[in-house]
């Protein structure tokens, strides 16, 4: 779903908040519906625009500063002329790319840094799951919310149960979903890891570290500090990969294990990043109580998490994202209450929240 700009989002916005864009022509909308409906229904059109011009590789030949011509892209990308011109259209439309004055198309640069595979921030991984797996699992949206049942592993037609068995069944979606995860979590990790909450020196497990947004952006912050990324082992690659580029392999090593069978390390701090979000409220519960078994009396724990506010029913990416949870894990999102009353269930002490900029939050505590 597209995030459409304030100003032409909801024409009743106060004065003080339309800024210039207000007085720009009738572009975003013109259908004459409520904001809510009008998003509705062409949100998953703009999904789909977005999608195509990144796999196309036309965002990545608009990126250049100058532009490109529809044509040129086109030519540029094997694909059709005409077609193209009207993708183009539609992509200027929602603002993802920008027409100027001699014709020629163009990234704007403020969205350059997600949309060009050379972008520090590149979403290119999560696009491509988004558009390969998350919304051919929302088509099922009507039988889940008939049956409560999950419904990824019939949807991508994946012969075995289970979120991450159905979607490792396929190399490329491995390769997308830990980009995915790495490009949803590095920069929120680093901010997170600079808090102060994690140990500067020990030893932190990255439970379900995946390709090691925490457990590196943990390396980075704190130069004297070994992390241990256990996950399935379709991971260790992608990992390896990154820990190679952030340069920190000599504190940083990955262990193939199953979370819920295998015997974990010891350490001083357990981290377990968007994985109480995969599971029931037992496994999650035995996940937690496993960690609590291997930290280090006077150790910390650290849950990353999206959280909805108070009320349950926003952000909106939460509950959106709280959707896909139904639709392909057995678990769910959660206020920052929900997760602190757990975690002092399992028997965590101190338990605190600390928000990052980004909509990756941190839940902590420590082991009495
Ligand atoms: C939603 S991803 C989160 C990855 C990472 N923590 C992050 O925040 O970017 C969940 C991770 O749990 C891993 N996982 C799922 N079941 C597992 C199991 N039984 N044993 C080990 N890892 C598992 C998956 O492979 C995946 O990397």
């Amino acid at each position: 779903v597209i995030q459409v700009p304030y100003s032409a989002r909801d024409e009743a916005a106060p004065a003080a908040m339309r800024g210039p864009q207000a007085s720009a022509p009738q572009d975003a909308r013109s259908s004459g519906l409520p904001a809510a409906i009008d998003d509705a229904i062409y949100g998953f059109m703009a999904s789909r625009v977005l999608f195509t011009c990144q796999d196309t590789g036309l965002f990545e030949s608009l990126s250049e500063p100058d532009g490109l011509t529809a044509e040129a892209a086109a030519a540029l990308c094997g694909l059709h002329p005409g077609a193209t011109a009207r993708l183009l259209a539609a992509s200027t439309s929602l603002g993802l790319t920008v027409k100027l004055d001699d014709g020629r198309y163009a990234v704007p640069s403020a969205l350059r840094t997600y949309l060009s595979p050379s972008g520090e921030r590149y979403l290119g991984g999560w696009l491509g799951h988004l558009a390969s797996v998350t919304s051919r699992s929302f088509g099922a949206l009507r039988d889940a919310v008939r049956t409560g049942e999950v419904q990824l592993s019939r949807v991508l037609g994946a012969p075995q149960d289970g979120f991450f068995r159905a979607l490792y069944a396929d190399e490329d979606r491995v390769t997308a979903f830990a980009s995915s995860m790495w490009s949803l979590g590095f920069e929120s990790s680093l901010e997170l890891a600079r808090h102060g909450s994690l140990p500067a020196r020990g030893l932190l497990v990255d439970a379900g570290g995946g390709s090691g947004s925490f457990a590196i952006a943990a390396a980075l912050v704190h130069p004297e500090l070994s992390v241990i990324v256990v996950d399935r082992p379709e991971l260790e690659p992608h990992f390896t990969r990154m820990a190679v580029r952030h340069g920190v392999t000599a504190r940083a090593r990955f262990l193939a294990a199953d979370l819920f069978e295998a015997e974990l390390p010891v350490a001083d701090a357990y981290a377990l990043g968007y994985i109480l979000s995969d599971w029931s409220d037992e496994a999650g519960t035995r996940l937690l109580e496993r960690a609590h078994g291997r930290i280090k009396p006077g150790g910390s724990i650290h849950v990353l998490e999206r959280l909805f506010d108070d009320g349950g029913t926003s952000p909106r990416a939460t509950a959106l994202m709280d959707l896909c949870m139904l639709l392909e894990t057995h678990g769910r999102h959660r206020t920052a209450g929900a997760y602190r009353e757990w975690l002092e269930r399992v028997g965590f002490g101190g338990v605190r929240v600390v928000r990052s900029s980004g909509d990756k939050h941190m839940i902590c505590g420590s082991r009495p």
